[in-house]
């Protein structure tokens, strides 16, 4: 089977109703970005921080997968998938697909406030604990905190990320702006015979001059047509 290598971003959560950061009325517009996604805005005010991502997390209970996280998982059948997301939120594996890995955390897990990496400390939340307060802890004795990359923090699952990248057999973009590295530096990983699709209702400005098969629709409907050519021809 070939190898099927997905990179996905906000965008491919959209139709599910999660907003997008930077498109118009994006999260980072309501909430600084400084405030609620940097090590200095948790230490400034943790409360605001944690009161952010439980509201995110109670989002998940509302919302469902879209017909793109679906096809994603039906290709299943016909290639090798592995998906890269940059997003916090569970619509992938809801959907069924078995492989995906999270670039900037998962909401639905919470970590140590002293050592976010320490895998003692990271844990899964059930729906019920999804409000986490001050006082709760972590195996190590300090604050829990939500289990998200923040800016200014390592991503310690680029690296796989980036092998994955540059086995692929073909590359597929969706729903991301590109604005955040190391992420958007992973398709330089992928070797340049290899055909890139890339779904956004919006141009993604992606410079390295390399051909790319722009589909300028969003999750859903991109996804219906690569199936459909991918599929179809098989
Ligand atoms: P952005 O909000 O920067 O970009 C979202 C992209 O999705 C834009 O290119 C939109 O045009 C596109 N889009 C909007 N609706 C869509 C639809 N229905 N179908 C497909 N695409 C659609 O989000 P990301 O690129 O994911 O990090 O942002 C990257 C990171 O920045 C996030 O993971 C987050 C944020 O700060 C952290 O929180 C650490």
């Amino acid at each position: 089977m070939k190898k099927l290598v997905v990179l996905t971003g906000a965008g491919m959560s959209a139709e599910s109703g999660i907003r997008t950061f930077r498109d118009a009325d994006g999260l980072w517009e309501e909430y600084p970005v400084e405030q609620v996604a940097t090590p200095e805005g948790y230490a400034a005010n943790p409360q605001l921080v944690l009161d952010f991502y439980n509201q995110r997390r109670r989002q998940l209970l509302e919302v469902k997968p879209n017909r793109g996280h679906e096809i994603l998982a039906e290709l299943e059948q016909y290639f090798q998938v592995t998906i890269l997301t940059q997003n916090v939120d569970n619509l992938h594996e809801r959907a069924g697909s078995s492989q995906v890995i999270h670039l900037h955390g998962e909401l639905t897990k919470v970590t140590s406030s002293r050592d976010p990496n320490d895998p003692a400390c990271i844990r899964e939340l059930k729906p019920e604990e999804y409000e986490v307060k001050i006082g709760d802890l972590a195996a190590d004795g300090s604050q829990l905190r939500p289990y998200i990359v923040w800016f200014g923090e390592p991503v310690p699952m680029i690296s796989m990320a980036a092998r994955y990248a540059q086995e692929a057999d073909i590359f597929l973009i969706i729903g991301t702006s590109m604005n955040v590295y190391p992420a958007a530096g992973l398709l330089r990983y992928v070797p340049f015979q290899v055909p890139v699709y890339l779904i956004d209702p919006k141009e993604v400005p992606i410079g390295s001059g390399r051909p790319v098969q722009f589909l300028r629709k969003g999750a859903s409907a991109g996804m219906e047509e690569l199936k459909k050519m991918w599929v179809g021809s098989l």
